[in-house]
């Protein structure tokens, strides 16, 4: 069970990541119907909020189908990560998380993101700033800590914590990792199984499929367990880790017709949400991934991520649908 202020979520909970240019409404459309328990924006800008920069005030848009659903900040100063979190908090989201764990160079070298674990005092600062002038409940994600010789995450939770923050996202990486080697959880359940931490922990980091899912529950106790990547192209793996987690089973990938009807569905709300041509644009890599590992694509996948006509496109997956109907 995972509490975080009023959302509550029952057993095994599965968080879709907060990822840039792919966790949109279209997406967490897909990722919610799969069953992810609760989701985030994209990270946003606070310079760019209260600067109204159209971008990052887009961001902000959430739907009520999409509940509990949390708006992710970032930024290198006080004041207009306060003044940020206050703007965020007008869209009604269930949660503020702060992003203290992006290591993009242009953003961590400025101090934002992993770049705040290097001034873990501003951290603290920061974060207290925004728990005391935020209604909501305030989260963080962050990673281990900034390089292999500075994994200070048990100082930096029990920190946060004494700050007041209501969870603790921990994506098992330190900062100049990036996103090489593996995820490293064992720091992730000592963290989970300190004595002193009492805010509920989600583990994040290569989570692939059901029995890895299980494993770190098992093996670390987290709270909950937080996707990323994995979800690209399989958002049903939500549904695949809760079927294994409840009955012990492993539940059979999607058909073909699933997956054309899901990739018909995601094309549809991208279009409406971005229109022509970035609803077209942005979709490519899903359908790429969603019908990756078909035989003899290649001429298929190519007009796909080629096509510039929405009508087109439609015609690709009606025959999609035909040509592989004998996979189902
Ligand atoms: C393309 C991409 C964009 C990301 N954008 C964000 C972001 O906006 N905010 C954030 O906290 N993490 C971001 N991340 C990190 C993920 O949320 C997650 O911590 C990381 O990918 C590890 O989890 P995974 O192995 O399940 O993918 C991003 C990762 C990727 C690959």
């Amino acid at each position: 069970m995972l509490k975080i202020g009023n959302v509550e979520i029952e057993k095994y909970p599965l968080l879709l990541s907060p990822m840039e240019d792919l966790t949109d409404p279209p997406f967490r459309y897909i990722c919610k119907q799969y069953g992810a328990d609760l989701m985030y924006t994209e990270f946003i800008s606070s310079d760019g909020l209260i600067r109204h920069g159209a971008k990052s005030v887009r961001k902000l848009e959430i739907f009520d189908n999409e509940r509990p659903i949390g708006i992710q900040l970032y930024g290198h100063l006080i004041e207009p990560m306060v003044e940020a979190t206050r703007m965020a908090e007008e869209a009604l989201p269930d949660l503020i998380d702060i992003n203290f764990g992006c290591p993009v160079k242009k953003i961590a070298r400025r101090g934002a993101g992993a770049g705040m674990l290097r001034d873990v005092p501003l951290m603290i600062k920061m974060t207290e700033a925004i728990v005391q002038n935020s209604r909501l409940p305030v989260t963080v994600k962050t990673r281990l800590g900034w390089d292999e010789q500075n994994k200070n995450i048990l100082d930096v939770a029990l920190r946060l914590q004494d700050v007041g923050i209501q969870a603790l996202t921990i994506h098992g990486r330190t900062g100049t990792q990036l996103y090489r080697g593996q995820a490293d959880w064992s720091l992730i359940g000592k963290v989970k199984n300190h004595p002193g931490i009492h805010i509920p922990i989600i583990g994040n980091g290569d989570i692939t499929g059901p029995e890895i899912a299980a494993e770190r529950f098992e093996q670390t106790g987290v709270d909950a367990i937080m996707i990323g990547r994995a979800t690209v192209g399989k958002p049903w793996i939500f549904r695949e880790i809760k079927h294994y987690l409840e009955t012990g089973q492993a539940l059979p990938p999607p058909g073909l017709k699933e997956k054309v009807s899901l990739a018909r569905m995601h094309f549809q709300k991208s279009l409406q949400w971005k229109g022509e041509p970035r609803g077209i644009f942005e979709m490519r890599r899903h359908f790429s991934n969603y019908f990756k590992g078909l035989p003899d694509f290649r001429e298929i996948r190519l007009k796909l991520v080629t096509s510039t006509e929405v009508a087109e496109i439609s015609d690709i997956l009606d025959l999609i649908e035909e040509k592989y109907a004998n996979l189902d």
